[in-house]
């Protein structure tokens, strides 16, 4: 009998809900000054952290109720981590954590060489070991990628056995890069919208501008 092949293909998850719709086009407005867009991003990422944890581990527990004793669910061990990419990735934490209140943090300090688009990272704050974690790493442009896939081999070379991307905003050809790059790899992309394409300076087209600088005002 011919062996069954299992392909295992990066899941992207876009989510359609008006009210996902609704903050991501006032994000999108240039208008939106920072205290603003930095509450609409708390705001849009909890609602994508509902999408990004359908699949979060749980253990089932007996609950005592005021009235009988019944089985509850609640998160369960290893705690998962939550990874922020600095410094735009920080903008989404609270509103990740605020629906994972179990979770550890770990900190990624990557930049992007604006002129070769590579992304170099240049401080970890995480544990070394993470074999069998969930991690959920926050970026909000996934733009070409290389930030994201850099970042995620990181994750998985530690042990993660899952690892959720959250983004705000995709391009195709991130996306793309994605797929290719993480081929076979346990990964899924939760976003709020997929895009037109990159401009010539890897900026997502319509997009939002930069994220780092629309959350805290500075260039
Ligand atoms: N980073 C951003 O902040 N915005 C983009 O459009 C692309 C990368």
């Amino acid at each position: 009998m011919p062996m069954a092949v299992i392909v295992v293909v990066m899941r992207l998850h876009v989510v359609d809900h008006p009210l996902v719709a609704h903050k991501l086009s006032t994000l999108r407005d240039e208008r939106t000054d920072s205290p603003t867009f930095r509450r609409l991003t708390d705001e849009l990422v909890t609602l994508l952290a509902y999408e990004a944890t359908r699949d979060v581990r749980t253990e089932t527990v007996e609950i005592t109720t005021p009235v009988a004793v019944t089985r509850g669910t609640r998160l369960s061990y290893p705690r998962p981590l939550v990874v922020p990419i600095l410094r735009a990735g920080l903008g989404m934490l609270d509103g990740m954590t605020r629906l994972l209140p179990t979770a550890e943090v770990g900190f990624l300090g990557m930049v992007r060489n604006e002129e070769t688009l590579e992304a170099s990272t240049y401080a970890t704050r995480m544990p070394d070991d993470l074999s069998g974690r969930q991690v959920y790493v926050l970026d909000p442009m996934l733009a070409t990628g290389g930030t994201l896939v850099a970042a995620i081999r990181m994750l998985i070379d530690r042990g993660a056995t899952d690892v959720t991307a959250v983004v705000l905003l995709a391009s195709p050809e991130g996306v793309a890069v994605m797929e290719r790059e993480l081929a076979g790899q346990p990964v899924t992309v939760v976003t709020a919208a997929v895009d037109e394409r990159l401009n010539e300076h890897g900026y997502i087209v319509p997009g939002l501008g930069d994220a780092g600088d629309r959350l805290y005002g500075t260039a």
